[in-house]
């Protein structure tokens, strides 16, 4: 799809939620957007994860396909290295030591290179721009999601202390930035821009790609706004949030149009969640490529659904068309009687 219209699509589709958002503060309509829709986004996002997890762990994986990036474990006298068991890993600790790294490192992005063609020589160099952002895109997405948990705990656990301590170190504004708002803000804007300047990645970037970006980026600017530019009624909202969790929710009389917008943009996103890309989150753990241990050479794996499987095999397949392969002048294993005794 054109560009320009997949940036008008998704841009558009995001702007259209934030006019719904509006209409429904107008019309004063607290309850359904701040108690009904927050309902449906949660059990649409349990019930699509659970349904996306099961149907993907469900469906079959005839062969074994790990994808593999070093030495194979072979005969004893080839070397087989730690850097091998993790990139080519032939026991399960070797599968969850990769699949850690890869979860909490992004190690494979880690090592991505850039090809350079400068008119005679290719060259492959390291390329961590989008590690960065992807990084810091992911944890600071996670440190605003535990921040979030103090209006959905009472009395507040000690990692959600624990975390807004450590993200609110630099107490020079009043009220106290948090880096991760903050730095989320300019990773979604960061992965944005790559889509749209860098010309390969903008060929194959679809609407798909750009919606979510600009919903996270809603979410976060409307929440950045709540924060530190419009005050909104925390106490109120709390109320609302608490409420919520426990099954008795409680409906404020007034809520800012911005949190009508924040909250109907994040419930948006938790129903959109499990039906698009960003399924990953689930996704990652059930990827046959990274979930197998390579030990093709030491285990003979066996069709499961039916180990009685006849196989056509070369040799018979050889005796069926031996005479027609001769007169096609291909090789064959086995000369037929009459032509085996003129050579
Ligand atoms: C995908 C989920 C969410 C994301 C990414 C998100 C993001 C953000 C960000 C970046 C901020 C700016 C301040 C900060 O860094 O914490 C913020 C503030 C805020 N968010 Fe969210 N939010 C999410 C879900 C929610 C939910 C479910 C609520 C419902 C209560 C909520 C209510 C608020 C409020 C009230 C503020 C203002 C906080 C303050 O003034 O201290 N957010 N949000």
């Amino acid at each position: 799809m054109n560009v320009i219209l997949s940036l008008l699509f998704s841009g558009m589709a995001v702007t259209g939620l934030v006019v719904i958002a509006v209409i429904g503060w107008a019309a004063n309509m607290n309850t359904l957007f701040g108690v009904v829709i927050p309902y449906i986004a949660g059990v649409t996002f349990l019930v699509g994860m659970i349904y996306r997890v099961v149907s993907s762990g469900k469906s079959p994986v005839p062969f074994r396909i790990p994808s593999t990036c070093s030495q194979q474990k072979s005969l004893p006298w080839i070397k087989y290295t730690y850097v091998d068991k993790l990139d080519n890993p032939s026991t399960k600790l070797g599968v969850w030591g990769r699949m850690i790294l890869e979860v909490l490192f992004f190690r494979s992005l880690f090592r991505n290179t850039r090809m350079q063609f400068d008119g005679e020589n290719i060259r492959y160099t390291s390329s961590k721009w989008l590690w960065i952002g992807a990084i810091a895109f992911h944890y600071c997405f996670l440190a605003v999601l535990i921040r979030h948990l103090r209006f959905f705990t009472n009395p507040l656990p000690w990692f959600v202390e624990l975390t807004e301590n450590i993200d609110g170190f630099f107490q020079f504004w009043l009220p106290t930035p948090y880096q991760s708002g903050l730095l989320l803000g300019g990773a979604v804007t960061f992965l944005l821009l790559r889509r749209l300047l860098i010309p390969q990645v903008r060929y194959i970037s679809l609407p798909a790609d750009y919606f979510p970006l600009f919903l996270i980026l809603g979410i976060v600017k409307t929440g950045i706004l709540m924060r530190y530019v419009v005050k909104v009624d925390i106490i109120s909202i709390k109320d609302l949030t608490l409420g919520l969790v426990n099954f008795s929710p409680v409906v404020p009389e007034t809520m800012s149009v911005f949190f009508y917008m924040h909250i109907f943009l994040v419930s948006v996103l938790f129903m959109y969640f499990p039906f698009s890309k960003l399924v990953h989150l689930g996704g990652v753990f059930l990827s046959p490529t990274r979930n197998l241990e390579n030990n093709n050479r030491a285990v003979r794996h066996i069709n499961p659904w039916n180990p009685e499987l006849k196989y056509h095999t070369y040799e018979a397949y050889e005796d069926d068309f031996r005479e027609a392969m001769i007169e096609a002048g291909l090789p064959v294993d086995k000369k037929v009687a009459s032509t085996a005794g003129k050579e």
